[in-house]
């Protein structure tokens, strides 16, 4: 009885440790980071926050310069491409509008804003502070205007979008849209919708729903504009309502005392629904404090508490939970919200790609969030039964921007040789894949790939299909060749655990078309033999350290065929045979990371690794799978280490939706996700003790002796009490039932790791093969 009285007050003083003022919300957001310091919920659908106009792109709306131009309820965080959202806008201005579309209704800050979980303020130069807090449907803004014998005003711009600059025909649009203005209780309040498309995904037309209430007496006007994007107005007038199919229009809201609060919803099924939203979780009686405060409740309960540590260290901690943070802002829940069909299955958008996310990202959600991965996983199932494909990409409700393969793919093969069950319908997950396997897209005409598809599917696969390689007639034919290969082993190891044995075979051969894209004769820095282009004729030259412009029309995508040529992470014994075996790939991995590369060829820190993008994510830990997990610790703790800060320029490239910051995850956790196997391969971790809450009762603790940040080479470790020498583990040793891991660290590289390397299994014969991929999902391995 003592006992339980005992248990039950740590309970409740753990559930009080307010972990959450460890997440630095600025980290990421300048130098390209891109991430979105704004309020939102764990998997928030509103992400209400700042947009600032500099004459360049302001991906998640804010940038540490420039002009305030409307503080906005959607926003997506860490993407690239193309903005997306900065929409269902208020932007405070003081004293008498004459013309509220024209671009003097713009402010300038006083301060630097201030931003953390669950709270964002921002100090005008008119004097005017902002202050922000949102639940995951609706938002609030706190208005405290300056004294002065001038009218505050809160201008509502439907047309608001944020604009881009780069070109490419990805910018967003306004299309048309309403407003009208009601009176309830003395107060007035808004409904309407505004119609978008474009943006990195280029949607086609996508609507949002508005409900904004203000706490204060007004009045007001509404206003229409002449078209779409000019700022001539064709009417400013007390009429409480104004529609269009695509002049811009809103409504001034002018205020005889200094504070004022507005509460705004957002839905995507009608402006009923967004009233409802807001009046359901944030009703007229809420304050700010309480909002901010559940807010952070709720990342502290759903998000920060799975993952404690005994660490004072308070830059590693700021590390950790920022990371935590940065990866629970996208995907969006909008289960409820779906305007395209009717479902009980889960909807999840704002999907800023599986070519980003499935490495790192999906198998640490996994992990941290069993139930919120189930549900995303049900929810691309139901996406495929209603529209056909479960894309790479999506967003505002339609796929787009496909950079490589199906990755998809790997996320269903992941979670199915993990065993993941329950809900999710495998036969279905399954068929969705085999779509991706096998059915072009249609052409959706895209300029920046003219040769296919970027929507949905694998648009080079006629090639694929006939040739088992990809001809460079077809866009990013090399980049896209080893993705395939890699897709396919997904498809694969899932059939396999179906007991699709024909399908089995016809994927697993599949698999293996990345060496019929490998060129021998290609050379550099020494080594030889590289992924390469080709025709139906036979090989191209290609300088292995180049891939051109690098981009959606070139040979590889965003990565060097040199980082490429390691990516065969299905089929790793025969790469490093054509590599030239333990050794000569020990050494080509080694001049990854060698300093002192010619200039033009050199990325990060004058090495030929790029830290900044998902193609190299996986090179620093291959050392594993030649018993030189020294050298993988020694490269991969650097990288963490110098590329990887707490700061808002402490990232090493677009956090692309958490997935820079979900590697860095795995490096503290001191493990490494294979996705589509139940490989992990074992790094070094940062903490003394790390206990991971696995639901279910389940944890993953793991600690260490001796380590420092000078000590951190692994010198021993016990998997679950026992003594270990291999270089990786499975899902099945200390995910599926919990478990221990026990590191004894110190200053001096040893060779600890004298087992069996990780499972290759591509590299297998088709029936050791299929045998063992029919026990991953039974826990053998
Ligand atoms: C902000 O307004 C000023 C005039 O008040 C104007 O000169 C400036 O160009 C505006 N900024 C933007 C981003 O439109
Ligand atoms: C505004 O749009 C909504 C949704 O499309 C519609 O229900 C409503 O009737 C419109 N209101 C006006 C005044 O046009
Ligand atoms: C604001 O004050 C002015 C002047 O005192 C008055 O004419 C106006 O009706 C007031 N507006 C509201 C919304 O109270
Ligand atoms: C705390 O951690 C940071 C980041 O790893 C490190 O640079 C610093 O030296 C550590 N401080 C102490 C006192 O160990
Ligand atoms: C997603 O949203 C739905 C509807 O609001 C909710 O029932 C579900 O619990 C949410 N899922 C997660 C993982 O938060
Ligand atoms: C999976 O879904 C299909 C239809 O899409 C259905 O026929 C089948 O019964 C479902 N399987 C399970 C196990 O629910
Ligand atoms: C596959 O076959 C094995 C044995 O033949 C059986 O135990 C297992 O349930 C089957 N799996 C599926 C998904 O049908
Ligand atoms: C580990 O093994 C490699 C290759 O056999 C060798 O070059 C290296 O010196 C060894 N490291 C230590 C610390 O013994």
């Amino acid at each position: 009885m003592r006992l339980a009285i005992g248990m039950q007050f740590l309970l409740s003083a753990a559930a009080a440790v307010d972990l959450a003022k460890y997440a630095l919300t600025d980290t990421g957001s300048t130098k390209g980071g891109n991430t979105f310091p704004g309020v939102s919920r764990p998997l928030g659908m509103v992400k209400l926050g700042p947009d600032l106009y500099t004459g360049s792109d302001s991906y998640s709306g804010y940038q540490p310069t420039g002009d305030f131009v409307g503080f906005t309820m959607l926003h997506e965080s860490g993407t690239g491409g193309a903005p997306k959202y900065g929409v269902v806008s208020q932007m405070p201005i003081v004293g008498q509008i004459q013309n509220p579309l024209s671009n003097a209704m713009n402010d300038t800050r006083a301060a630097p804003d201030f931003t953390e979980v669950g709270y964002y303020k921002s100090s005008l130069a008119s004097g005017t502070v902002v202050e922000l807090a949102a639940s995951s449907k609706a938002g609030m803004c706190k208005y405290t205007f300056p004294k002065s014998d001038k009218n505050p005003n809160v201008l509502v711009d439907v047309s608001h979008v944020l604009p881009s600059f780069r070109g490419m025909g990805l910018e967003q649009h306004y299309l048309g849209g309403n407003i009208t203005v009601h009176e309830k209780s003395g107060y007035y309040y808004y409904m309407g919708h505004g119609t978008y498309d474009n943006g990195w995904n280029r949607a086609g037309p996508w609507t949002v729903y508005f409900c904004g209430n203000f706490d204060a007496a007004a009045t007001y006007k509404t206003f229409l504009g002449v078209d779409k994007t000019s700022d001539k107005l064709a009417e400013f007038s007390t009429k409480p309502s104004y529609q269009s199919d695509s002049a811009r229009l809103g409504a001034v809201f002018t205020f005889n005392q200094t504070s004022v609060v507005s509460r705004v919803g957002v839905s995507f099924i009608s402006a009923t629904q967004a009233c409802s939203n807001v009046d359901a979780e944030i009703p007229a009686t809420s304050t700010l404090s309480k909002v901010r405060q559940d807010t952070r409740d709720a990342w502290n309960t759903q998000v920060f508490s799975k993952v404690t540590t005994t660490e004072t260290n308070t830059t590693k901690l700021h590390q950790l939970y920022s990371a935590l943070y940065f990866m629970h802002l996208l995907p969006t829940n909008k289960t409820g919200e779906n305007p395209l069909w009717k479902s009980n299955e889960p909807y999840y958008d704002d999907i800023f790609t599986f070519w980003d996310t499935y490495r790192c990202t999906t198998a640490l959600l996994h992990i941290l969030q069993p139930s919120y991965y189930e549900e995303l996983l049900r929810s691309m199932i139901d996406i495929w039964r209603h529209e056909g494909w479960v894309s790479d990409a999506r967003s505002s409700f339609a796929n787009g921007a496909v950079q490589g393969g199906s990755n998809g793919d790997n996320v269903f093969a992941d979670a199915f040789t993990k065993g993941v069950r329950g809900k999710v319908n495998w036969t279905d997950a399954f068929d969705s894949m085999v779509k991706n396997a096998e059915v072009v897209p249609q052409n959706n005409n895209d300029p920046r790939d003219p040769t296919g598809s970027t929507k949905e599917g694998r648009s080079a696969l006629p090639d694929w299909l006939e040739h088992g390689f990809i001809t460079t007639k077809f866009s990013r034919s090399v980049s896209r060749a080893i993705e395939y290969s890699v897709n396919d082993f997904s498809l694969a190891v899932v059939a396999a655990g179906l007991n699709r044995s024909a399908d089995f075979q016809k994927y697993f051969k599949r698999s293996h078309n990345w060496r019929n894209q490998w060129n021998p004769k290609l050379t550099a820095l020494g080594f030889s033999g590289f992924l390469g282009p080709r025709d139906s004729k036979g090989f191209l030259n290609q300088d292995p350290l180049s891939c051109g412009g690098c981009y959606w029309r070139d040979n590889y995508y965003q990565a060097l065929p040199w980082e490429y040529s390691f990516n065969a992470h299905h089929d790793m014994a025969h790469l490093i045979q054509l590599m030239g075996g333990p050794a000569r790939f020990t050494e080509r991995l080694e001049m990854t990371f060698k300093p002192g590369i010619p200039q033009g060829y050199a990325q990060y820190g004058g090495t030929l690794f790029n830290p900044g993008n998902e193609p190299s994510f996986t090179t620093p830990y291959l050392y594993n799978y030649v018993n030189r997990q020294d050298l993988a610790v020694r490269r991969s703790r650097s990288v963490a280490k110098s590329y990887y800060a707490p700061k808002p320029d402490g990232l090493p490239g677009n956090s692309d939706a958490g997935a820079m910051e979900s590697w860095l995850l795995w490096n503290m956790i001191g493990l490494y996700p294979m996705t589509g196997q139940p490989t992990f391969l074992i790094g070094s971790p940062w903490f003394s003790d790390m206990s991971i809450d696995l639901g279910g009762g389940k944890k993953l603790h793991v600690k260490s002796t001796g380590g420092s940040e000078e000590k951190f080479y692994v010198q021993s470790l016990k998997v679950n009490g026992q003594s270990w020498k291999k270089s990786w583990l499975s899902w099945y040793d200390v995910f599926d039932k919990g478990g221990t891991l026990e590191f004894v660290l110190g200053s001096q590289p040893k060779n600890w790791t004298t087992g069996s390397v990780p499972p290759s299994l591509a590299s297998q014969t088709s029936a050791r093969a299929s045998s063992m991929a029919g026990e991953w999902p039974k826990g053998k391995m």
